[in-house]
Formats: structure tokens, C-alpha cells, sequence
């Protein structure tokens, strides 16, 4: 019976293995697909039949273990099913906690649907494999899995545009793979984890419009990989550290609107990395520091709406290149440099300051 056996369970496993994917995956996306509904594009019709790594719709299969790797599903994107159905993607439902079984997933990108709800399933944090997790774009509640920091191989969270509460967990500092954070745009509260600059590998740090409050983490200065910083409208405090103008590839700086106060390092100014810096509404005071040189090249320097005092350095008119310049509504005096920096600038830049004079506002 043995010797009839094993060759008929050889020929069965080698026929499944080719032509379709274990059944426990499949059976996962299937669970996946129930709680969701996506009624303009008919993507899930093409998650028909046994062998799901071949001709479903977002899904692909590593080649050689066949096991479920991507679940690739963007509401917004250049494949010609959006052309033919002549809208952006729009999907109902949850993401239900049967995607965790497919523990082998490499991707998971669930993007811009606009109006899947619920939490993230806790089991997240499970996904072992993890590389990018993308769900931008949707109205998704809860909190962030308190041990979201077990992903070790998570290179990419993006949970931007949705509706997630609560705090930054505290693990998410020990995602020492994460190159790219995105948690814009959501409802998060509390502080920035201290012990953020433990995220080695981080490129681009965006928490923009949350509710986050306490200081900039001093720790930030460590990423030295770091080049995005956004933590623009949200309620942070305390000064700006000096050292944010020290780091090595830090080329967009992005506080404004949020508490901060304090003077403007001067490191920041001075430095030639810096391209883009908006410290826009905040209560920021102080002089702004007399630092500019040859090297100053900003594509935009927006410290309007602020309790700057002083004049305006002259320093800024030996820099290299001024894009955009806002300096209004601050307590400024005295006359506006002159120079090339200045020539394209128009009087909405100096506007609402105590006492500035000259080009292009009224002569001195
Ligand atoms: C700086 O931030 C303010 C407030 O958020 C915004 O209105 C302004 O457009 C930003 N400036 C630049 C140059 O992007």
C-alpha cells in the first residue's frame, strides 16, 4: 500500500504545486475579498477559481513556494481597467484579519479606495515578511497596532489620508528597516516617540496634520539618512533643536503650524543642505540670525505669521537663490536688503511687519 502511495502523493503534490496556490491562501483572499466591496471596476471578479497566483486581479505568488507574496490594490493608478471604467477606484468593507494567514506577504497596498472603514487588524504585526504596508487613502479608524515594531523587515508604512487615532505606538521606533514613515493626515495625539532617532534607516518622516503635541524629539538629529521632515500642522511646543541644522541630507523642513517657540537656530539658516524650510504660524521670536552666504540656496524660506523682531538680515542678499520668500505678518524693521535675491519678490512677502521699508514696499 506504501510503495502504491507515495508516488500518487508525489504526482498530487507536483500537478497542485504548478497549477495553483495553497488552498489556505486562497482561502484567506477569498475571506479578504468578502469584506470588501468594490462596485465600479469588477476587480474581485477576477478572483474566480482554484490557482489564485494566476490572473487574480493585485495578487502575485512567490515563484518557487507559490505562496500568496503582493496584494497590490491602488484606487488610483495608470492600469487601463480604470481607463475603461473612466473613474478613480472607490471600495467599501474593512480589511478583514484572514489577511493575516497569508503569512508569507511581501506588499501589502491597499490604496486610495476613498471609503474602506474599520480598524487595522491587530494581527498586522504578524506579517513577519512584511516589506511595505500601504493603505493610504482610506477612512480607516482605531489605533496603530500597539506592536506594529515587530515588522522587522518593514521598509515602507505608509497610513496617510486615513482616520487613526490614539498614539504613535512606542514599538514603532524598533522598525530598524523603516525607510519611509507616512502617518499624514490622520487623528494621532500624543507625543513623538523620544527615542524616534532609533529609526536608523528613515528617510522621510511625515506626521503632518495630527494632533501631535510635546517637543521635537532631540533624538531626530541622529537620522542621519533623514532627508523629509514634515511635522507641519499639529500642536508641537518647545524650540527647534540646533541640531536639525546638522544633519547630513536633511533637505525639507517642514513645522509650520504648531506651537514652537523659541529663536530660529541658526544652524538652519546657515546650513547649505536646507532647501525648504516653513516654520510658517508659530511663536517663533527673536532676530532672525545674520547667516546667510554665497551657499544659501532655498527653493522656499516661509517664517511668516510669527513674533520675529529686527531687521532683515543682510546677509540674505549675497545668497546664491531665493525662491519663494515669506517674511509677513512678523514685527520686522527697517530697510529690505537690496540685491538679485530679492528683484523677483513682490510686496506680499514683507507685508504686515511693524516698520520695513524699501523695495518693494514704500521707500525708506
Ligand atoms: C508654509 O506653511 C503655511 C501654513 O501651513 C502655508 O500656508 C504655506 O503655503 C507654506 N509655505 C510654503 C512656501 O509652502
Amino acid at each position: 500500500m506504501g510503495s502504491l502511495f507515495v508516488p500518487l502523493a508525489i504526482m498530487l503534490a507536483v500537478v497542485s504545486g504548478v497549477h495553483s496556490c495553497p488552498p489556505s491562501d486562497r482561502t484567506a483572499l477569498l475571506a479578504f475579498k468578502a469584506a470588501l466591496a468594490e462596485p465600479y471596476l469588477g476587480i474581485f471578479n477576477t478572483w474566480t477559481g482554484t490557482d489564485c497566483c494566476s490572473g487574480w486581479y493585485g495578487v502575485s505568488c512567490d515563484p518557487t513556494s507559490r505562496r500568496v507574496a503582493d496584494v497590490n490594490l491602488r484606487g488610483e493608478s495608470e492600469d487601463p481597467i480604470f481607463e475603461k471604467a473612466g473613474r478613480a477606484g472607490y471600495m467599501t468593507g474593512s480589511i478583514a484579519p484572514e489577511i493575516c494567514k497569508l503569512d508569507r506577504l511581501t506588499n501589502l497596498v491597499v490604496a486610495d479606495w476613498k471609503g474602506i472603514t474599520g480598524e487595522l487588524p491587530k494581527c498586522l504585526s504578524s506579517l513577519s515578511s512584511l516589506r511595505i504596508l500601504d493603505l493610504i487613502g482610506n477612512r480607516i479608524s482605531g489605533q496603530i497596532p500597539a506592536d506594529i515594531g515587530k515588522l522587522q523587515r518593514l521598509t515602507v508604512l505608509n497610513l496617510a489620508d486615513n482616520a487613526l487615532s490614539g498614539e504613535i505606538p512606542s514599538s514603532t521606533v524598533e522598525l530598524s528597516s523603516l525607510m519611509h514613515l507616512d502617518l499624514s493626515n490622520n487623528r494621532l495625539s500624543g507625543k513623538i516617540p523620544a527615542d524616534f532617532g532609533k529609526l536608523s534607516m528613515l528617510s522621510r518622516a511625515l506626521l503632518s496634520r495630527n494632533q501631535l503635541s510635546g517637543p521635537i524629539p532631540m533624538s531626530i538629529s541622529k537620522l542621519y539618512r533623514l532627508a523629509d521632515l514634515d511635522l507641519s500642522r499639529n500642536q508641537i511646543s518647545g524650540s527647534i533643536p540646533e541640531q536639525l541644522g546638522k544633519m547630513p541630507v536633511l533637505s525639507t523642513i517642514n513645522l509650520d503650524c504648531n506651537s514652537l517657540s523659541g529663536q530660529i537656530p541658526a544652524s538652519l539658516l546657515s546650513c547649505s543642505g536646507v532647501g525648504i524650510l516653513n516654520l510658517s504660524r508659530n511663536g517663533i521670536k527673536g532676530n532672525i540670525p545674520d547667516v546667510f552666504g554665497t551657499n544659501t540656496y532655498f527653493m522656499a524660506l516661509d517664517l511668516s505669521y510669527n513674533n520675529l523682531k529686527g531687521s532683515i538680515p543682510g546677509s540674505l542678499s549675497s545668497a546664491k537663490y531665493i525662491g519663494h520668500l515669506d517674511l509677513s505678518h512678523n514685527h520686522l524693521c527697517g530697510a529690505i536688503p537690496i540685491g538679485s535675491p530679492f528683484d523677483h519678490l513682490e510686496a506680499s512677502s514683507f507685508s504686515n511687519n511693524d516698520c520695513l521699508c524699501g523695495n518693494p514696499l514704500r521707500t525708506c
